[in-house]
């Protein structure tokens, strides 16, 4: 049960990104957040700087669409050289053909709930995924405060991967911290993004390693680990 910590460019300089992409080298994925206005309040960027991003760095993208139409676009950022694409089951017509679309397309299929969408409904959908997104801030912007409501989802979602005995990866996204993290972890979590937090400090990539540190501590020692 591997940690890993992705870096969100979204708090990084996006006149700089292939730099900011190489200060966090040591990060197991960079986190590319893709917004378009309409499923959330803020616009970012889109296929053209994935493809680019792509070409300028080793570490693998891991693509967060906050989109609306998901079905049409997801597939188009595996083309653009993403290595992992998470849509929100919101904005997604057809979940589990969407998530074998990306799939077969060669990438890691991931899906993300906002805060207010409970895990519950998409039990029988965990097999199709690589990895599930829960939301801990309400999706739009960086720096916002960890929401600790969202613990009780990922405990209970740590739990339905357990039943199932599935390799599914639990990643949560929004105000990770040193102050938060080792909350996650502990809950079930294995996949920590952070923007303010990594690209907030003074060193981006001693950052990255003592979220790791702090991540890895808990899980080495968290029941949810244990019995694999
Ligand atoms: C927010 C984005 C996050 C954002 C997290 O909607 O999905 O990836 O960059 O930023 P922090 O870590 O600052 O909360
Ligand atoms: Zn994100």
């Amino acid at each position: 049960m591997a940690v890993q910590i992705n870096p969100s460019i979204l708090s990084a300089d996006f006149a700089r990104l292939a730099e900011e992409a190489k200060a966090v080298e040591g990060a197991d994925w960079l986190h590319v957040d893709v917004m378009d206005n309409h499923f959330v309040p803020n616009l970012t960027l889109g296929v053209p700087v994935v493809e680019s991003l792509a070409r300028a760095t080793d570490t693998p993208l891991d693509c967060h669409l906050m989109i609306e139409d998901a079905d049409r676009w997801a597939p188009q950022y595996v083309e653009a050289g993403a290595s992992s694409v998470t849509f929100h089951v919101e904005a997604a017509g057809a979940p589990v053909r969407l998530a074998r679309e990306i799939r077969a397309k060669g990438a890691r299929a991931s899906m993300a709930l906002k805060p207010a969408t409970p895990i519950e409904p998409y039990e029988d959908l965990l097999p199709e995924l690589d990895m599930l997104l829960i939301m801990t801030v309400e999706p739009g912007f960086g720096g916002q405060s960890f929401l600790d409501i969202m613990l009780p989802k990922i405990r209970r979602t740590r739990e339905l991967i357990r039943k199932h005995g599935l390799e599914l990866w639990l990643q949560v996204d929004g105000g990770v911290s040193a102050a938060t993290i080792e909350r996650c972890a502990e809950a079930g979590a294995d996949v920590f993004v952070a923007g303010s937090a990594v690209y907030g400090a003074s060193d981006p990539a001693a950052a990255v390693r003592a979220l790791r540190t702090q991540a890895e501590g808990v899980v080495s020692k968290a029941s949810w680990a244990c019995d694999h």
